[in-house]
């Protein structure tokens, strides 16, 4: 009886020169690019059931598989494989913790790994524009440079374990209205400043191995199609040497195959749309591209699959692990280090078991799990610690937790979206910058029956507060904590954990404080569908700060159970020249009573400049943890490139001479200490 899989079985690919994974790699990539055929190039162009490429059986090139998301694997849409849920992007970011992002990318990587993938399409690491976006908590930050040092930390943990992290979406995408056809119309010092900067530090400094095009057109050209970003900037400045992959049908309203294949789109998701066969042999027939431009694609892919070990044996690469303890614990770890500790009237907080008898915990998100709903970036945990869950389990046998406020010492409210629409979810923004009308009455109920009432907000963006803040003493920003989400809020509400969160993204009083939100023409766009980046570099606290608006709660914000004082700036120098650094060192104290972290964080402000500049940015921050009375001293370097500004006109990096001024803050308005500085030129 001829059976055709044992048959398969016995077709032995030659052992060819790319099989031999003693080879050095780019020779691998040369000889296998050699081999296909023009068909088998096009075929490779373009994705195969949602997530893979396809396979070229002759050559024995097995299918490229990718899979989301930001906060956990999702290799199926049923759930049926489980994998750890991780806290929101915006949470992680809320840790200022760079060690932390860079081990929840080995976690990720491994569970990548686990289930037989090659890549993550992850992280999403777009500047948060507007409070507004849909996916504010799939992305990090509203600051470049904290965007940037976390996305390197990220990208260098997943592609430790040989999974191509694919850093999304290139570029521009701060929305989700009208994302599949509108343009971002951004000036190039605005890119070079607030965009760029996470890309090209993922690429220059952690080697990303893939990027995803995104949906938008950036001024007024196609992400998939432009090849000023995609080849002039990613790979001729940059030096990319990864693979272009579209965001999942971003090339529909392309203008053509060629154009997409000359701006330097490799990997068409997740059909062949304009990289279907037939179009790419018209074209290529009529010359509309040629073999070198789709060599170059081609080889990017064959590169990263060589890279990720698709063609080595399986013992050689490292081993994957899924929804182990330790992924658990960390997903925990983020989640406690992320939640930011807005307001705690009269210390509250931490509750005392020993003084309390009753706790009520109610509020809609105290029993909604958050797992599910965000788009793309949902993904299947084998559970979720709900709120009231981590709360109850904690109090077990010491206090009792009811429903009734009036009939308890303190009441926990949970409050907060839950990707419900229009409200955290992929493809659509916000419909609103308040909370939802029922939770606000019942928080400003809850107040009158229970004036010791804690506010716990589960969102994955800022909300308005105005309507209540001022009438309770303590409120936590939990954001969508993980799988752990419940055990890591009972620990820090009950002070196992202190907290030492930061806010990475301003929480404005109102919408129309946000430098997006000045008319149609900054946000959603005109009715060509062109969305004005009028406000320029001055995003987020940029803005707030130079136009002296003061924010609900600023970048960087997060208070503690204890106390931290600065003390004893020191600068090494009074003026540097040129590639000088200048050295900048503080102590600080724990002179609380509590064991603590706190995010020192130093910013500049170019005191006289010919042009305008913010009137402070980030250029630096550590996070220390100390017992009580402890010190530590933390220090800072600084260069050229921290004072520079984008100069459009000559099209470089310019850091002019003159004074500037150092500040080390627990905060972007919590400025402890200042010092003054001369660069020279
Ligand atoms: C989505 C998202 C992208 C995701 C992709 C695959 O539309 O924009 O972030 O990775 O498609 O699901």
């Amino acid at each position: 009886m001829f059976d055709l899989r044992k048959e398969r079985s016995k077709i032995k690919v030659l052992t060819l020169p790319f099989m031999d994974s003693n080879l050095e790699a780019e020779k691998r990539v040369e000889d296998l690019l050699e081999r296909l055929t023009l068909h088998e190039k096009f075929r490779l162009l373009s994705g195969r059931k949602r997530w893979h490429t396809k396979r070229i059986r002759r050559l024995g090139i097995k299918p490229f598989t990718m899979f989301d998301g930001p906060h956990g694997v999702r290799p199926d849409r049923e759930g049926k494989i489980k994998t750890t849920y991780f806290p929101s992007s915006i949470c992680r970011a809320a840790t200022w913790n760079v060690e932390l992002s860079n081990k929840f990318g080995i976690a990720i990587a491994q569970e990548i790994r686990d289930v037989g993938a090659h890549m993550l399409l992850a992280p999403g690491i777009n500047i948060q524009r507007t409070p507004m976006c849909g996916r504010t908590f799939e992305y990090q930050t509203e600051d470049p440079y904290l965007n940037k040092e976390l996305a390197v930390a990220v990208v260098t943990g997943v592609q430790s374990q040989r999974v191509a992290a694919c850093i999304k979406h290139f570029i521009c995408n701060n929305q989700e209205t009208n994302r599949h056809t509108s343009s971002s119309e951004v000036s190039e010092r605005t890119l070079q400043e607030i965009y760029y900067p996470a890309f090209k530090g993922a690429v220059e400094e952690a080697d990303a191995w893939s990027i995803m095009s995104c949906y938008n057109k950036v001024n007024g050209i196609y992400g998939s199609e432009n090849e000023h970003l995609l080849r002039e900037v990613l790979m001729g400045e940059w030096g990319f040497r990864g693979f272009v992959v579209s965001d999942w049908v971003a090339t529909r309203y392309t203008k053509s195959t060629e154009s997409c294949i000359k701006a330097g789109l490799t990997l068409e998701m997740p059909i062949a749309i304009k990289y279907n066969i037939f179009r790419l042999a018209q074209a290529y027939k009529e010359r509309r591209f040629t073999e070198k431009n789709l060599n170059d694609n081609i080889r990017r892919l064959l590169r990263v699959m060589f890279l990720v070990g698709l063609f080595d044996d399986e013992d050689a690469l490292p081993k994957g692990s899924r929804n182990t303890p330790e992924h658990q614990a960390l997903s925990r770890e983020i989640a406690e280090e992320g939640i930011v500790l807005l307001k705690n009237e009269s210390n509250i907080l931490p509750l005392d078991m020993k003084k309390l008898k009753k706790i009520a915990v109610i509020g809609p998100t105290a029993i909604k799990k958050t797992h599910l709903g965000g788009g793309s970036s949902s993904n299947y945990p084998p559970y979720e610690i709900k709120p009231i869950i981590g709360i109850t389990e904690k109090c077990k046998g010491k206090v009792e937790i009811i429903n009734s406020p009036s009939d308890a010492d303190i009441t926990v409210i949970f409050a907060g979206l839950r990707h419900q629409e229009g409200m955290d979810i992929e493809g659509e923004d916000k419909v609103s910058f308040g909370l939802p009308e029922d939770q606000v009455s019942l928080i400003t109920k809850t107040i009158k029956d229970n004036p010791n009432t804690i506010v716990v907000l589960t969102s994955g963006s800022p909300v308005s507060m105005i309507e209540w803040i001022d009438k309770v003493p303590a409120v936590v920003q939990a954001w969508y904590g993980g799988l752990e989400a419940g055990n890591a809020i009972a620990n820090i509400l009950f002070g196992d954990v202190n907290p030492s969160g930061k806010l990475p993204i301003t929480f404005p009083k109102v919408l129309s404080d946000s430098p997006a939100h000045v008319s149609e023409r900054t946000f959603p766009g005109d009715e060509n569908l062109r969305v004005f980046y009028d406000e320029g570099i001055f995003v987020g606290y940029r803005h707030y700060d130079t136009n002296r608006i003061e924010p609900l709660f600023p970048f960087g914000y997060g208070l503690s159970y204890t106390k931290f004082t600065y003390e004893n700036l020191k600068l090494s120098k009074e003026k540097i020249a040129g590639n000088e650094k200048l050295v900048v060192t503080a102590d600080v104290v724990n002179s609380g009573e509590k064991f603590g972290a706190e995010v020192i964080q130093q910013y500049i402000r170019d005191i006289e400049s010919s042009v305008e500049r913010p009137l402070k940015e980030l250029k630096g921050f550590k996070k220390i943890r100390l017992q009580p009375s402890e010190k530590s001293t933390v220090s800072f370097e600084i260069g050229k490139e921290d004072l520079s500004f984008f100069d459009e006109t000559s099209g470089n990096w310019v850091a002019e001479k003159g004074k500037f001024e150092i500040l080390i803050g627990a905060s972007s308005r919590d400025v402890r200490l200042q010092g003054k500085f001369e660069f020279l030129g």
